[in-house]
């Protein structure tokens, strides 16, 4: 049987990169081989975001782009390419998805890619099949992850947590991934042995609410558990919600070596008044104590965050408690965002909504002083031996990148054997995204 040739486009979060590794891995035994392109693609699917406007718009504009390639290929008497929506607008809008673009031919939301299989074959018998996604998260792990996980490189996603309960106003994603809910740590366990055994070296753990991980001894003891596999050396977990962060959590980065020293704790907003608004449940006060706290843990973690400007209501004075909760924290790196409104979302219909001018002024001073931060931050490392897991070639020959602790990428001239070790690197420079560096040859000739 020849191989049909599956393009997936994906958009949004880490958790979508998991999910479209996953929905290769149950298309395989079906005959389908992942392509780079849509030109010449059997099946394409687009693993799509809901979270702002115009990650939701460019998928409108991607499946009207895919109509047409369509409609040529038939044209010059090639093959039917089928067309899916995956992801969190799947599930936001539906059947909407349908209506709007005709050309479409499945709607798969996030829980229900276990499915895929039998979608597909029921769509090519019946074009245009509907399909409902409902919220049944275990039975879509347990039907995934045993499917045979085929790992790439030396580091992986694995997701242990879905869904949030957490209904900040502006935020879709309770909506779209539903509530919360884990995994059961013997499942990630034995995941994470198949990956290890496989050459990954480094795990990041994800979640919407990766801290609410509610399996036994919280997202602390499967830290410590996946710890304790040979193979893998170093953890990683995103996206935590300050209100989350547990006493064992924290003591966990002062004790355990393979949890890495960054965190990405979002907090939005450096407003009380804007925090409540947005139904954060952390004031601008609780957020720093808690950043010193983690910091007593571990002093040389690197914290990052997301930040919103412009949500509904947002003065210049809120504004700039944002920007001094940001000077007072001091960020390794951070995301930024204009306030987005959301269809169904409690912020939408708020009123002092503010005006598109204002959200790219604020958005500019932000970013200014964070990529202060950031370039900071990266310089302070100059000079320093750290760590380097290497995880590819780079662009120049002879060059390999891979990832300080601190998750900062670092480029060094190094042999491609070094791929998937973990090797001390005198940094030499720093700039806002990467650092440069040599190997520590004595210790390397020691290996
Ligand atoms: N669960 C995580 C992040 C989820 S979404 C958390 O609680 O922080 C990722 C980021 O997108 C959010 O942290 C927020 O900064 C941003 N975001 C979410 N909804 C948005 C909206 N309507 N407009 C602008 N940014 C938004
Ligand atoms: Fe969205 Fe808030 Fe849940 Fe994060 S915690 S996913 S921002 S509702
Ligand atoms: Fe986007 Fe859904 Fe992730 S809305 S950010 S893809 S959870």
């Amino acid at each position: 049987m020849p191989a049909k040739r599956l393009f997936i486009k994906t958009y949004g979060c880490q958790m979508n990169v998991y999910d479209s590794e996953r929905m290769a891995d149950v298309l395989a035994p079906l005959g389908y081989a992942m392509t780079e392109t849509p030109e010449g693609a059997d099946l394409v699917v687009l693993n799509t975001c809901h979270i702002r406007e115009k990650a939701t718009e460019k998928v409108y504009s991607e499946l009207g782009k895919l109509k047409e390639m369509r409609e040529e290929r038939l044209a010059e008497g090639g093959s039917r390419m089928t067309i899916a929506v995956a992801g969190c607008v799947a599930q936001a809008e539906g059947e909407e998805i349908l209506r709007r673009q005709p050309a479409v031919d499945l709607v798969v939301g996030p829980q229900a890619y276990h499915q895929l299989p039998e979608l597909i074959a029921r769509s090519h018998r019946a074009r245009g099949e509907r399909l409902s996604a409902e919220f049944a998260a275990d039975e879509k792990f347990d039907a995934l992850a045993p499917a045979g996980r085929r790992a790439e490189g030396v580091t992986a996603f694995l997701t242990v947590q879905e869904g949030c309960d957490k209904f900040c106003t502006f935020c879709v994603v309770p909506y779209t991934r539903g509530p919360e809910w884990s995994r059961a740590p013997a499942a990630i366990e034995a995941e994470a042995r198949d990956l290890a055994a496989q050459g990954v070296r480094e795990v990041t753990l994800l979640g919407q609410n990766v801290n609410a991980y509610a399996g036994e001894g919280g997202l602390a003891a499967l830290a410590r558990r996946l710890a304790a596999i040979p193979g893998i050396e170093r953890i990683r977990y995103t996206t935590s919600h300050p209100r989350d962060m547990d006493e064992a959590l924290i003591a966990a980065h002062g004790e355990l070596p393979e949890l890495m020293p960054y965190l990405h704790l979002p907090v939005q907003s450096g407003s009380d008044r804007i925090l409540k608004a947005m139904n954060r449940a952390h004031t601008a006060e609780s957020y720093v104590r808690l950043v010193e706290r983690i910091r007593s843990s571990r002093p040389d973690i690197a914290i990052s965050g997301d930040f919103i400007v412009g949500f509904p209501g947002e003065r210049e004075a809120d504004f700039e408690a944002t920007l001094s909760l940001v000077r007072e924290v001091g960020y390794a790196t951070a995301f930024t965002f204009k306030y987005s409104r959301r269809p169904g979302t409690p912020a939408s219909a708020m009123p002092g909504q503010v005006d598109e001018a204002v959200k790219d002024e604020r958005l500019a001073r932000l970013n200014a002083l964070l990529d202060e931060q950031a370039r900071a931050f990266n310089a302070s490392q100059v000079g320093k031996t750290l760590p380097v897991l290497f995880e590819r070639p780079g662009r120049h020959p002879g060059q390999l990148i891979g990832r300080s602790p601190y998750l900062q990428a670092v480029h060094a001239t190094a042999p491609d054997r070094l791929i998937g070790q973990i090797v001390p690197v005198r940094i030499g420079s720093a700039a806002r995204m990467s650092l440069g560096g040599v190997l520590v040859v004595e210790e390397l000739e020691a290996r």
